[in-house]
């Protein structure tokens, strides 16, 4: 059987087929999380499984965990491994200078913990992600779930006073409950549409008591792999000012499917 891949699939599975070749023998890896992440961890796990690489992830979400373990990648802790090669996680949306916001699946706390804690970190993702400005996706804060009605009313008081378009702030639900992330705490999702100042607001954002971090990946992405449908893929390295433009082959895609399989 060969497995069709919808375009969008193409462009992920193409930009993270890409990124796992800076994956070395004996690496220990931060394994993002979201559909792009998950392509890369299956990635990871044919690597695994054919060439016998050995590889020590380490999860940012439980269901990436689920996922790694499945497709035969080894799960350590953080704690376990203290410190990573790298990272390599997908974005909600990145601007020209490689600065994120993430948290659209939920998982940007354990994200950035583990992408700070790598030597480096490899974003992957399609062009839908791009901005020129980043905030037309919502701004992703998580917060504990202890006093969170004024935890909130204290972020959109802040808002009045940074320099963004829209300042409403809204919780995240999981049906008709709050969704809680791996850490039982709460997101709040921000309607900023336009952050004109990312590192003020990131720092302001988390003097709040309440707010645990927030979906601003600043300075943290070394390099950024852009995939396509065609197959063509985009590398950029913020450190070597890089712009490189190749191409992935899409193979049968069968083996990558262990996860999905019934
Ligand atoms: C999860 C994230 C994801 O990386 C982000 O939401 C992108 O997900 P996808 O690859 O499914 O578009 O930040 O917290």
């Amino acid at each position: 059987m060969t497995a069709e891949l919808s375009p969008i699939d193409k462009a992920k599975y193409v930009a993270a087929r890409r990124a796992v070749e800076f994956v070395e023998d004996g690496m220990r890896v931060g394994l993002g999380t979201g559909s792009t992440a998950a392509w890369m961890v299956r990635c990871l796990g044919e690597l695994v499984r054919e060439e016998g690489m050995m590889i020590t992830g380490v999860a940012t979400s439980s269901r990436t965990a689920d996922l790694a373990r499945e497709v035969g990648v080894t799960v350590k802790t953080l704690d376990d491994v203290r410190w990573l090669d790298l990272t390599i996680d997908g974005a909600d949306e990145y601007d020209p200078n490689l600065n994120l916001i993430k948290g659209g699946g939920g998982a940007l706390l354990h994200e950035k913990v583990v992408a700070t804690a790598s030597d480096q970190m490899v974003v992957i993702a399609d062009l839908s992600k791009q901005v020129d400005t980043l905030g037309s996706f919502p701004l992703p804060v998580e917060i504990i779930p202890f006093g969170w009605q004024t935890t909130k009313a204290l972020i959109e008081e802040l808002l009045s006073n940074v320099d963004v378009l829209g300042r409403s702030a809204s919780l995240r639900l999981s049906g008709t409950e709050p969704f809680k992330t791996d850490e039982g705490n709460y997101i709040l999702d921000l309607h900023l549409r336009r952050i004109a100042q990312p590192a003020q607001l990131s720092l302001i954002l988390n003097q709040i008591p309440g707010v645990v971090e927030n979906g601003l990946f600043l300075d943290i992405c070394d390099i950024l792999v852009i995939g396509n449908a065609d197959g063509s893929v985009e590398v950029r390295d913020i450190n070597n000012g890089t712009i490189e433009h190749e191409r992935v082959d899409v193979i049968d895609t069968d083996n990558l499917f262990v996860d999905i399989r019934e």
